[in-house]
């Protein structure tokens, strides 16, 4: 069986629907079929601002969310990152055959700094691409359903694991990413130029996938859309409301083509009023269950501790090879 990795990180009190149409859904469909490991990486959450108070409760409700979405810890391997040493000691390894200039070329240090400017983001969210490759290149990942945010990391891992092996020897499976071209990014409804993302300008821009099902109701009728009347997909010039097409369509299974066809002739406010009604549908069952989750934290942090023994027998492995074949004196 091949193997596919991902995660999602605890940044925010929830995950959003970007996050799920983009990444998680893709990860439960392809669970059956494939060797799963899915994580929650913790330690890239610190590579930006965060407050400890908040980290250990955000790691269970990715958790609880994971769980809630269909992610199955009998089927999959199933843990926290800072769980596992294994991911920053790799992380080091790739740091010290990664030139800077390549680091530096990374498009999302590049936005995350714009505002601020680079000396006020920290060495750890500047090397967050080479902990990445070390989370996919330690478990020999063969896939990575990821949104399309994550393809330039991707090829940065490519990179790396194909350096290693031809600089130390055979080491590194070389790891794809699966971008399902049709969800890969959803975008902020009230911006629908950016991404919706856990920091975006206006929390009406994203719908978080906890929060009251009446709020995400809410969040989808008062989304931007664009001028004209025409219900089209159409992202360059009709970017709000091909956004919304794109969600719909995602979570109904019904084509994009279906819906145009549907809604020929209606008006944009029809659209989210039926969107809305799906989202809410689609919302209230998965934070239920998630709730339901979290009321047991002991249970789900003893879901994640044998995830993590699991983990760690693959990790380990790999790490031992590593360290022997850059030729560290091996520790008795
Ligand atoms: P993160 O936590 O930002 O996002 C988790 C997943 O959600 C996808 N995604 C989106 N997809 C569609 N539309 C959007 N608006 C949207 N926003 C986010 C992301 O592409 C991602 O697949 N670096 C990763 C976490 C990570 C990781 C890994 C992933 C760390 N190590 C190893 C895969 C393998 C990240 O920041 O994702």
């Amino acid at each position: 069986k091949k193997r596919i990795l991902s995660g999602a990180k605890p940044t925010a009190d929830s995950l959003h629907l970007g996050n799920y149409i983009g990444a998680v859904r893709n990860w439960v469909d392809m669970q059956a079929q494939y060797d799963a490991v899915f994580f929650i990486p913790d330690l890239h959450a610190v590579t930006v601002d965060f407050d400890p108070a908040d980290l250990a409760k955000r790691t269970r409700i990715v958790a609880a969310q994971y769980i809630a979405a269909g992610i199955d810890p009998d089927k999959s391997i199933f843990f926290v990152q800072s769980h596992v040493p294994e991911h920053a000691q790799l992380a080091w390894a790739l740091n010290c055959i990664t030139g800077f200039g390549e680091a530096s070329r990374m498009t999302q240090f590049k936005d995350k700094t714009q505002k601020s400017g680079a000396d006020s983001a920290t060495l750890g969210l500047f090397a967050y691409p080479t902990l990445m490759a070390a989370d996919i290149l330690l478990y020999q990942s063969d896939l990575v359903p990821v949104g399309e945010d994550q393809r330039q990391h991707l090829e940065l891992t490519r990179n790396l694991a194909q350096r290693f092996n031809t600089r130390f020897g055979e080491t590194f499976t070389v790891p794809e990413a699966t971008i399902v071209k049709e969800s890969a990014k959803i975008y902020d409804l009230q911006n629908p130029s950016a991404k919706m993302s856990k920091t975006g300008e206006s929390p009406n821009g994203a719908i978080q996938l906890l929060e009251d099902p009446k709020i995400a109701a809410k969040r989808i009728k008062s989304a931007v859309t664009d001028a004209g009347t025409e219900i089209r997909f159409d992202p360059a010039e009709k970017p709000g409301v091909s956004n919304l097409l794109t969600i719909f369509s995602s979570l109904t299974g019904k084509s994009i083509a279906e819906l145009e066809s549907d809604y020929a002739g209606k008006m944009y406010g029809h659209l989210k009023v039926d969107l809305a009604e799906v989202v809410v549908d689609f919302v209230t069952p998965l934070r239920d269950r998630t709730n339901e989750l979290m009321a047991d934290p002991a249970e789900l942090d003893r879901l994640l501790a044998i995830g993590a023994g699991r983990a760690r027998d693959i990790a380990s492995a790999t790490l031992a090879k590593v360290y022997d074949r850059m030729g560290f004196l091996p520790s008795l």
